[in-house]
């Protein structure tokens, strides 16, 4: 059975490690196969995988945001209006329909066998047929091929139908999440929270194991808190933000959370923390418009760098999420050369560019930096600084 999983710019790989480290075959079931990645630029990556059991599983992964079952594929599809036609034939005579209407019905517990659908058709690529006619060819071999009755309307549908061509490829699928899958248990939203999938990444970056002591030093609504809090068991969970409304909004947010969490209001420069007392930390530092003064980021950075480094112990993890390559890696080697920098993961943050920046910690020790005053603004160029 095909599936596809969908989930933010930039996160298709990361998404599939979770695949691969949380659904493991068995002697009668191999596990999980990757099958491709595909990216709708600015949009989603797409996972395409063979799993060949049922789709529950899937529906409880955290770095994607929609499940699909894939209904039918169609390859070299003609960029003028012979591959309206193309894709007719593709998605009417697909013999993969059935199993997908099945993996819906297992995921919705829904036993319809007729009913409503609408169709999503996005396109990726130069074709002379606009993205509308891609929908209504799909919607037509739906209604015309698929087993049962099947209706087109606009909205509040049984089933929603998920059209892609990117270029000559078309994946055409069957949703199976809903909304809850992207939303989570988060409640309270504040402007700059970060979208859950992207925060359960950077937390799955931080190889979560059950003697963690965890810290967010700025965790605004307490996204990245809340991943930790589910990846698994924790020793402890810090977190705290300097802005009295994120405090509660992250209070509010972890209530459901269980085991050792404190949640406080501190300034992330001056963290009422021990030297080396924390494992892994994961941050989403701010950037761009969320901070009324740009040029008071690279001393912020330098500051809250070098106080993680602090409170780090020597061979722990620390993932950050930062607009500017180029200011975070100045901060760095200026103020915390103790963590040195692995792998980095581009990603597109709210339509703007963003980097997830893995680190460990190295031994040595680290003084608290005091920024001069006032900052000098840094250029952003992005590879200024050596990795
Ligand atoms: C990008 S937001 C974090 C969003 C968070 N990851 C979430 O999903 O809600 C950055 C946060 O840093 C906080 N902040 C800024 N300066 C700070 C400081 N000196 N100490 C602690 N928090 C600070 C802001 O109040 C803001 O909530």
């Amino acid at each position: 059975m095909l599936y596809a999983l969908q989930t933010i710019p930039g996160l298709g790989q990361l998404a599939w490690r979770e695949v691969e480290t949380s659904i493991s075959g068995d002697s009668e079931r191999p596990g999980p196969r990757l099958l491709g990645l595909k990216a709708v630029p600015g949009r989603d990556d797409i996972v395409l995988i063979d799993h060949k059991g049922g789709p529950r599983p899937l529906l409880k992964l955290r770095t994607s945001e929609d499940v699909f079952a894939i209904a039918a594929r169609g390859f070299k599809i003609a960029y003028d209006d012979r591959g309206l036609r193309q894709i007719h034939a593709a998605v009417r005579g697909s013999e993969m329909v059935q199993d997908a209407l099945n993996a819906w019905r297992k995921a919705t517990n829904s036993h319809k066998q007729n009913g409503t659908f609408r169709v999503i058709a996005r396109t990726v690529g130069t074709h002379r047929f606009m993205r509308r006619d891609v929908g209504r060819a799909v919607a037509d071999a739906v209604r015309d091929g698929w087993p049962g009755r099947w209706l087109p309307v606009e909205d509040d549908s049984d089933i929603e139908i998920w059209a892609t061509l990117v270029e000559s490829e078309l994946i055409c699928a069957v949703r199976l999440s809903d909304a809850s899958m992207r939303q989570r248990e988060k409640i309270k939203h504040l402007p700059a929270s970060l979208r859950p999938a992207l925060a359960a990444a950077m937390v799955q970056l931080t190889y979560p194991s059950a003697g963690d002591v965890f810290l967010d030093p700025m965790a605004g609504a307490g996204t990245l808190l809340l991943e930790r809090a589910a990846a698994g068991p924790f020793a402890e969970i810090h977190g705290g933000d300097i802005n009295g409304e994120a405090l509660s909004a992250m209070q509010t947010n972890l209530r459901g959370a269980r085991g050792e969490i404190s949640l406080s209001r501190w300034d992330a420069r001056k963290l009422p923390l021990d030297d080396g007392e924390v494992d892994k930390v994961a941050v989403n530092l701010p950037f761009g418009k969320q901070i009324a003064d740009e040029s008071l980021i690279p001393g912020l950075y330098r500051e809250v760098l070098a106080e993680i480094a602090r409170v780090m112990r020597p061979g722990g993890r620390l993932v950050v999420l930062a607009g500017k390559t180029g200011v975070l890696e100045s901060a760095r080697y200026g103020a915390a050369r103790v963590l040195r920098p692995l792998d980095r993961h581009r990603v597109i943050v709210l339509g703007q560019a963003a980097t997830i920046h893995e680190y460990v910690r190295e031994s040595g020790p680290v003084r608290r930096y005091a920024a001069p005053q006032p900052a000098r603004p840094q250029d952003d160029d992005d590879d200024d600084f050596p990795a």
